[in-house]
């Protein structure tokens, strides 16, 4: 059980929630929702302790499973294999150290004692389902699409997206009473979502989970605590509704038009009202005495005041034009890579021609991102060459946001890629909704969704003819996804793009399909549509 009262949560010095108050029991299926930014992450953090609440008190009782939204804070462990790491979460690994070391004892010293010692570790052992805890631990983890042969590797050599897969399962391995998911369908294909989403579903412990997928919203969850931030009052505020992600989303409406109405009624009065009381005002005696009567009615109106609900803000990205290239964009020939073991991919070859479109599909692990890595020239192949065509710009958007560093604010980012006075380069940041004094803000303190943001901030700034897109829309709220889609699919340059998101690929319809790790070629048609979303 997780119990939150009168919770408030800082970030950089300003309060993004305040006043939280809700209670999880077991059973209770929680989806957290929110604008990217509204500080879903910052209010996870506190309810798993990881972070303090500024005010109010946070109840935990009961084992807490917390998935992170961040893959890179999943890597401290490196040298464990991933099923070592997904064991630890039943703290069975130390478990089986133990068990070890009490068996060389018993067998050294045989008395009864040590055969006592060794029995009940053993006991210990066989209760948290020891014996069949690895054979568990990989029907989980290959439910969550990682590779069989990719469960004895140790975490270091896995891609971000297996980590996080990893990681997931070690949090539902763990059994716990609580769990806390931050975004924990981003890098899962469909096959492995289906699968989470029947495990929340039977799942009997208490969970609350943040993610802009509303499949999973819709399927998994039964309650939604929707954040908003206010924008008169310091921090945002919490606001219950029973039911799924589309119930919720109707009864939402229904709220915003009764607020709005609500709101311009008050003012309509609030106006005729003081008309009424500067008419009187001046008329002497009994009148003015009812003008201060009236004044006073229009002063408690105004205290009491009806927000009418912000209209959401939608972000509107256009592309600049991409500058003229020669026919051929880029051609890449015979390309390999392996990292120290076998190769992941050979032979790969293919050519884009000025505005193609090409979809590179393939199961996590198949080299997905290698690939658009070497593109980018941030890796070098093992064999094979890499061409760009005549006056080729390459913009690269990488998957886990390597290219933004911590330290370093918005406006520098951008003043890499791009001169220009502040307030293009502001307005810039401002079409992706990164606006006011954000410009200043460290990059490493953004949220997700915010670094998915400034990430294509930096692509539409660099003026490029061919974009290399691995997985871009991760993180994004809804709106927010299809503006980016929307301005991708009328944008006139060549692309490269890696991508589950079955919407986003409809609406950019790339012309071919490269199937990784064998390289082979095909036209896109609607059945390889079906199959996005799958690879
Ligand atoms: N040190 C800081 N200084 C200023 N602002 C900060 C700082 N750290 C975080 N923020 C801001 O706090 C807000 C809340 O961040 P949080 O990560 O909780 O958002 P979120 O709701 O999880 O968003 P997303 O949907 O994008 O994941 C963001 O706007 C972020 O930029
Ligand atoms: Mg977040």
């Amino acid at each position: 059980m997780l119990r939150a009262v009168d919770v408030a949560v800082e970030v950089g010095g300003r309060k993004t929630v305040v006043g939280a108050s809700f209670t999880l029991q077991p059973g209770d299926k929680v989806g957290l929702i929110g604008r990217n930014g509204a500080g879903k992450t910052s209010l996870l953090k506190v309810l798993a302790g990881e972070a303090p609440a500024v005010e109010g008190t946070v109840t935990r009782k009961g084992a807490l499973g917390y998935l992170n939204q961040d893959p890179r804070r999943t890597a401290h462990v490196a040298e464990v294999t991933a099923l070592q790491h997904v064991l630890g979460g039943r703290e069975l690994d130390e478990v089986v150290v133990r068990m070890e070391k009490l068996r060389l004892r018993m067998e050294e010293d045989p008395t009864e004692a040590n055969v006592q010692r060794h029995a009940r570790a053993t006991d210990e052992f066989e209760r948290k389902g020891g014996y069949a805890a690895e054979s568990e631990v990989r029907r989980i983890v290959a439910g969550l699409g990682l590779a069989a042969d990719r469960v004895d590797l140790p975490l270091r050599v896995l891609s971000g997206g297996e980590r996080r897969r990893v990681e997931l399962a070690r949090i539902l391995f763990g059994g716990s009473d609580v769990l806390l998911l931050d975004e924990p369908t981003n890098h899962l294909d469909v096959d492995a979502k289906t699968w989470l989403m029947g495990f929340l579903r039977q799942y009997r412990g208490a969970l609350l989970v943040v993610s802009h997928d509303i499949e999973l919203l819709d399927e998994a969850i039964t309650r939604v605590l929707h954040l908003e931030r206010d924008p008169h009052a310091d921090g945002g505020s919490l606001t219950e509704y029973k039911g799924t992600y589309t119930q919720y989303r109707t009864a939402r409406a229904l709220d915003e038009k009764r607020l709005a109405k609500q709101a311009a009624a008050q003012q309509a009065e609030v106006v005729r009202l003081s008309t009424l009381a500067d008419k009187m005002r001046g008329q002497g005696g009994q009148r003015t005495r009812k003008a201060k009567v009236l004044d006073h009615r229009v002063e408690r109106l105004e205290a009491q005041k009806i927000d009418a609900p912000k209209v959401e803000r939608h972000i509107s990205v256009k592309l600049p034009d991409p500058p003229h290239a020669g026919r051929v964009v880029l051609e890449v020939a015979d390309l390999a890579k392996s990292y120290g073991g076998p190769s992941i991919f050979e032979d790969v070859t293919f050519a884009i021609e000025k505005g193609e479109r090409l979809l590179v599909m393939g199961l996590n692990g198949a080299g997905k991102t290698s690939l658009l890595r070497i593109l980018a020239g941030q890796t070098e192949p093992d064999l094979g060459e890499v061409r760009f065509g005549f006056n080729v710009s390459v913009g690269y958007y990488a998957q886990e946001h390597e290219n933004i560093r911590a330290g370093t604010t918005l406006l520098e980012h951008i003043q890499e890629h791009r001169a220009g006075t502040l307030s293009e380069l502001r307005g810039l940041l401002g079409m992706f909704g990164l606006t006011g004094e954000m410009a200043f803000q460290d990059a490493g303190t953004l949220s997700g969704g915010e670094k998915t943001k400034l990430s294509l901030a930096l692509l539409t700034a660099g003026r490029h003819n061919l974009l290399l897109l691995d997985e871009p829309t991760n993180n994004l709220d809804p709106p927010s996804r299809a503006a980016v889609g929307d301005a991708l699919a009328s944008w006139k340059g060549a692309m490269v793009i890696v991508s589950h998101d079955p919407e986003f690929v409809r609406e950019l319809r790339p012309q071919r399909v490269l199937l990784m790790p064998d390289g082979t070629l095909d036209y896109m048609s609607d059945d390889m549509l079906d199959l996005v979303a799958l690879a």
